[in-house]
């Protein structure tokens, strides 16, 4: 075979990353049939008997339940044997659920196979980069490129579409489950074919692959197409510019998958919202900048790192990035959880108040649902321990009374509906880096992009700053400061965005071991950060790791750790200067004058004190204020016509200071600025502008 790019064949869609306005017609932005907040959750009667089905709706309708996610895994059932189709189950439930008033986010079922599939078709089997062939027996595993794969899901999904095309229950789409996970890269037969044919696209000729990949390097250039394999385990560390274009492709080829039934859907529904559950910040494997273009409306699942004390700022940031994924729009959160999950370390449960502080956070920073997985907890299967809104004890449990609750301050709070999240300071996210950065050979192993952003994130949610979350090559004018706390592979796009962004008088500031690579992971001539040479005003010399448990001294009292640089400036001025360690005596903090705006760089891993620091100066700089301030009570505001909707959630274990007053539609008081909101407790404030 030659491929050259007028043969290759395959590839839909393309990593590019850059988000995009959608164009999808207004009745696909939102599942229309109510004003109200959408609140349900997955539900799963397959697993009951009929009896408990009715059981089921009345109680949706008394806790105000009015969209649940339904046949996610229900494909053995409907296709009992290949090509054979039985409805009976969903037709009744789907009619039982519209008579109740209750809404349906259909699924596909295409993230659970049925046996008869796996028997006929094992080669659609994924195949993991060990080169171990995976069974049957759990869900989500096939090979994303498997064209028998693929033919099945479409078919499925176009009977389903045909079958409830104009049902009253149907008001969304809910294509597959969590693409991603557990499955990603795939290095079965078809992977590696597909793999190809996407080169061929992205690239157009052998020549530009060998030259993206530096192949000349270890002797491995390519004579033909092939010779191409999937990165697969080798010997050592394998090409790391392959290996990041085979992350693109595999985000790229589960894309296809949905974009495959989507489309499938659409000839039947047209004015209908397809979308998909994403797992903002904690899918790995997906470039959901690209995926979020396709979707009609951005819907996430969210579960807290229950161990982590602070799980609610990871929450707030996972909210945040969520509501940038749908460029400000109003969104989905489609599931979290009443309780413990099932598949930690620890399942740590949720306290009285937590469920709804978890879910009012949400809303908060711009979802218009509040979903769970699941309605009824399972009796049977993987996921028999994990919390429920009816749980196993059934009505009469704490759990229930609490998800009655929020179902009811759902109901009364249709006015948030809409309203929408203003921030003026973006955190550049970009998984392409990301995926780069992860790669092996990295000049140390305390390099960590997700810490470094959760760590500058943490700062300015502690000041009650409204932070959206940006993509590198993405318009930046509206923005009064942009961070990059971790932003290791900068393309050639992003480096002319990033420098009109600041020559324009914006201000950006910047964290170590970012703007080294380009998007091939190659570096640029000229000494590192070669793609922030310029904005910063200086030249890295050398990096300076630090051993573990080293630390250095900074000239501001405090110390730092992990890394240290042996900085040149070019027009740069020092802020903060080593005094000891391997560049003491040297700028460690600088910044610099570039066009009409201002540009910062940390190079170490400065204290938490340091860093609240120099955030401060920059969010003074910018003239954006804190927000009010009581440590561990959050306070953001959604904006609607003439009215402000603001959220405080007390995480504390003390009672607390509201900042603001007005009618707090939680306790459907008046209260007043000053008044104390007890320890755990929520209030939504609604005031109208004047
Ligand atoms: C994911 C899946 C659900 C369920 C939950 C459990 O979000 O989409 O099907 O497995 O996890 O937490």
């Amino acid at each position: 075979m030659s491929l050259d790019q007028s043969e290759a064949t395959g590839a839909a869609v393309t990593t590019t990353a850059v988000p995009a306005t959608s164009t999808a017609p207004a009745t696909r932005s939102w599942p229309g049939g109510t004003q109200k907040l959408r609140y349900g959750g997955d539900y799963n009667p397959e697993q009951w008997p009929r009896d408990t089905w009715l059981e089921d709706i009345a109680l949706m309708q008394q806790t105000g339940i009015n969209l649940v996610s339904i046949g996610i895994f229900s494909w053995a059932l409907l296709e009992p044997r290949d090509g054979e189709f039985d409805f009976t189950f969903l037709d009744d439930i789907m009619d039982l659920l519209a008579s109740a008033g209750i809404d349906v986010d259909l699924g596909t079922p295409t993230a659970a196979p049925p046996a008869w599939f796996w028997k006929k078709y094992p080669q659609a089997r994924p195949v993991t980069r060990e080169g171990v062939q995976l069974g049957h027996g759990s869900r989500g595993m096939a090979s994303p490129s498997s064209p028998d794969y693929r033919r099945h899901a479409a078919r499925i999904t176009g009977e389903l579409a045909r079958r409830y095309a104009g049902h009253p229950a149907l008001r969304l789409w809910h294509v597959h489950n969590e693409y991603g996970a557990p499955i990603s890269e795939c290095y079965s037969d078809a992977s590696v074919v597909a793999f190809r044919e996407w080169l061929g696209h992205r690239y157009g000729s052998l020549d530009a692959v060998n030259d993206a990949w530096g192949t000349t390097f270890w002797g491995q250039r390519y004579g033909s197409w092939e010779e191409i394999d999937a990165p697969r385990l080798s010997a050592t560390v394998v090409n790391p510019a392959q290996r990041l274009d085979f992350k693109r492709f595999t985000s790229d080829s589960l894309l296809e998958c949905y974009v495959l039934e989507r489309d499938t859907i659409r000839e039947y529904t047209p004015d209908l919202p397809v979308t998909t559950n994403f797992m903002a910040t904690s899918c790995p494997s997906l470039d959901y900048w690209s995926w979020a273009r396709e979707v009609d409306v951005v819907a996430n699942d969210h579960y807290l790192t229950a161990e982590r004390t602070d799980n609610h700022v990871l929450l707030a940031l996972d909210a945040d990035f969520t509501r940038s994924l749908a460029g400000g729009k109003p969104w989905m959160l489609m599931e979290h959880s009443t309780s413990a999950v099932n598949w930690q370390p620890r399942n740590i449960a949720k306290r009285p108040g937590e469920m709804t502080r978890n879910s009012l956070g949400h809303v908060a920073r711009g979802a218009d649902a509040v979903m769970f997985f699941q309605f009824r907890a399972s009796r049977s299967g993987a996921e028999k321990f994990h919390s429920a809104m009816v749980p196993h004890q059934g009505t009469d449990s704490r759990i229930f009374r609490e998800v009655t609750e929020l179902g009811h301050l759902l109901g009364r709070s249709s006015a948030v509906r809409g309203s929408t999240v203003d921030a003026r300071v973006a955190i550049l996210w970009d998984q392409q880096s990301f995926w780069a950065q992860d790669l092996e050979w990295r000049p140390s192993e305390d390099l960590d992009h997700r810490e470094r952003i959760e760590a500058w994130y943490t700062a300015l949610w502690q000041r009650n700053v409204t932070v959206d979350f940006a993509h590198p090559e993405q318009d930046l004018g509206h923005y009064d400061l942009v961070l990059a706390p971790a932003l290791y592979a900068v393309s050639a796009a992003a480096r002319e965005n990033l420098e009109a962004y600041v020559a324009e008088g914006g201000n950006f500031v910047v964290s170590f071991f970012s703007g080294i690579v380009d998007d091939h992971d190659a570096v640029p001539a000229g000494g590192h950060p070669g793609q922030l040479r310029a904005v910063l005003g200086l030249t890295v010399a050398e990096w300076l790791p630090l051993r573990r448990h080293e630390t250095v001294t900074l000239d501001d009292g405090s110390s730092a750790d992990i890394w240290a640089e042996d900085i040149e400036l070019h027009g740069a001025r020092t802020r903060t200067s080593y005094t000891s360690g391997p560049a003491e005596g040297q700028a460690a903090i600088t910044v610099n004058t570039f066009g009409k705006g201002t540009a910062w760089y940390v190079s170490t891993r400065p204290t938490s004190g340091t860093l609240d620091a120099l955030l401060g100066e920059a969010l003074a700089a910018t003239g954006i204020p804190d927000g009010p301030s009581t440590p561990g009570v959050e306070t953001v505001t959604r904006t609607g016509d003439g009215v402000t909707f603001t959220f405080v959630l007390n995480h504390t274990d003390v009672d607390a200071p509201l900042p603001v007053g007005g009618s707090d539609l939680v306790s459907g008081r008046t209260v007043s600025a000053g008044e104390l909101l007890a320890a755990g407790a929520c209030a939504v404030i609604e005031k109208q502008e004047k």
